[in-house]
């Protein structure tokens, strides 16, 4: 074991088949354990969280990210604050801290509400095990919002394969969208291991998402452990791609949703709407409901986009040769560097949102035509 950040402890893992999901609860049924997705594709590595701190520290220095995953892990983070202190003030701390932790993705004040919502009536003696359970209840409810939204994808990826008389499908994404960033499943490539699983051929073309290579260390480690074919390119790649009709289908994730359909998602993720656009090709975004953030209209106007370190982007890191893993710099010396994590696509470019309960219009009638309920809440 070695020590990560006070109050975590990692652990190297062989995958010997056995299936995983991004986080779960400890064997001595406390502590929350995940993947330390910092250590991908070069390890796998599982990090144990045993404190608020921990759990806060492991979203902002991205041990988890991807919207989904970050509410999950709040969710803990929230039940291993209880289970230390359960008083009023604590549980109003914990709230603050983790909500502190990254700001794009709705799915953290989400989660964070719900468990505010379930502890702050109760009597503090009881905070600490309701947490638990809502936790462990909200990633459930995650892993089948994310198989549903597999459900009402495959169609689009059938209809496809059916007009190309099974020769196969081309997709394309950005990011990491998949169960790396949820619980399990993923969004964005819940449809497309459905597919693979249903033996329609897919390929998937992987954005490489500098800077933090989400798409080259995350998204093609998870598909190529599960056998789907994919080949990895750099961001710029995709308009050429399209150009020459080699991409049949987009599908990306979305860390926030407002209530008319804009979606803000991993920076560059406009810029492939813009060329998918330009081609004809379409461009459909995978919606888990708690990512849709009903307070706001205007995405460009009022989704907050992070801006996350320069050595995110002045660095990078790899493995070496002889096996090591190591960071190297790739920019002068006093060159300044911005680092600007996420973008909004406007709704207009968007083809259409696949959720869990179907596939909507990109606007507030698609939107709620589904979730009515939500809406008007
Ligand atoms: O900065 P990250 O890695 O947390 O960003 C993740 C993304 O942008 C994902 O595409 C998004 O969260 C959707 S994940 C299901």
């Amino acid at each position: 074991m070695t020590a990560a950040a006070p109050g975590v402890t990692v652990r190297f893992m062989k995958i010997d088949g056995k299936p995983y999901r991004s986080i779960w609860l400890s064997e001595d049924g406390w502590a929350a354990e995940i993947v330390d997705q910092t250590r991908l594709p070069h390890a796998f590595a599982v990090a144990r969280l045993e404190t608020l701190e921990a759990a806060a520290v492991a979203i902002e220095d991205m041990l988890v990210r991807g919207a989904p995953l970050i509410g999950a892990t709040a969710a803990y983070g929230m039940a291993l604050a209880m289970r230390a202190d359960a008083g009023d003030a604590a549980l109003a701390a914990a709230r603050e801290r983790l909500m502190r932790t990254r700001p794009t993705a709705v799915n953290l004040r989400w989660a964070l509400d719900e468990m505010a919502a379930v502890l702050g009536p109760l009597d503090p003696a009881d905070r600490a095990a309701t947490a638990y359970a809502r936790a462990a209840a909200i990633c459930d409810e995650d892993v089948e919002i994310n198989r549903m939204i597999g459900v009402n994808g495959l169609p689009l990826i059938r209809d496809i394969a059916d007009r190309k008389g099974g020769e196969r499908v081309n997709l394309l994404t950005h990011c990491n969208a998949g169960w790396l960033a949820t619980v399990d499943w993923g969004t964005a490539t819940s449809p497309i291991y459905q597919a693979h699983d249903a033996g329609i051929p897919v390929h998937v073309w992987v954005d490489e998402t500098r800077p933090r290579n989400q798409g080259a260390s995350l998204t093609a480690w998870e598909l190529g452990r599960h056998g789907v074919p994919h080949t990895v390119i750099v961001d710029n790649a995709g308009g050429h791609l399209m150009q020459h009709g080699m991409v049949d289908l987009c599908i990306t994730g979305t860390d926030r949703t407002t209530a008319t359909g804009d979606v803000a998602n991993k920076i560059g993720t406009y810029l492939k709407a813009l060329a998918a656009h330009d081609n004809g090709v379409p461009f459909y975004v995978a919606l888990p409901s708690p990512t849709i953030d009903w307070t706001i209209a205007d995405g460009v106007a009022e989704i907050p986009i992070e801006q996350r370190t320069g050595g995110e982007v002045s660095q990078m890191t790899g493995r070496t040769g002889d096996g090591r893993v190591e960071t190297v710099t790739i920019t002068p010396d006093g060159s300044p560097v911005a680092n600007y994590a996420f973008d909004v696509t406007p709704a207009r470019l968007v083809t259409g949102l696949i959720t869990e309960r179907g596939v909507a219009a990109a606007s507030r009638a698609g939107l709620e035509s589904l979730f009515a309920e939500r809406a008007a809440s």
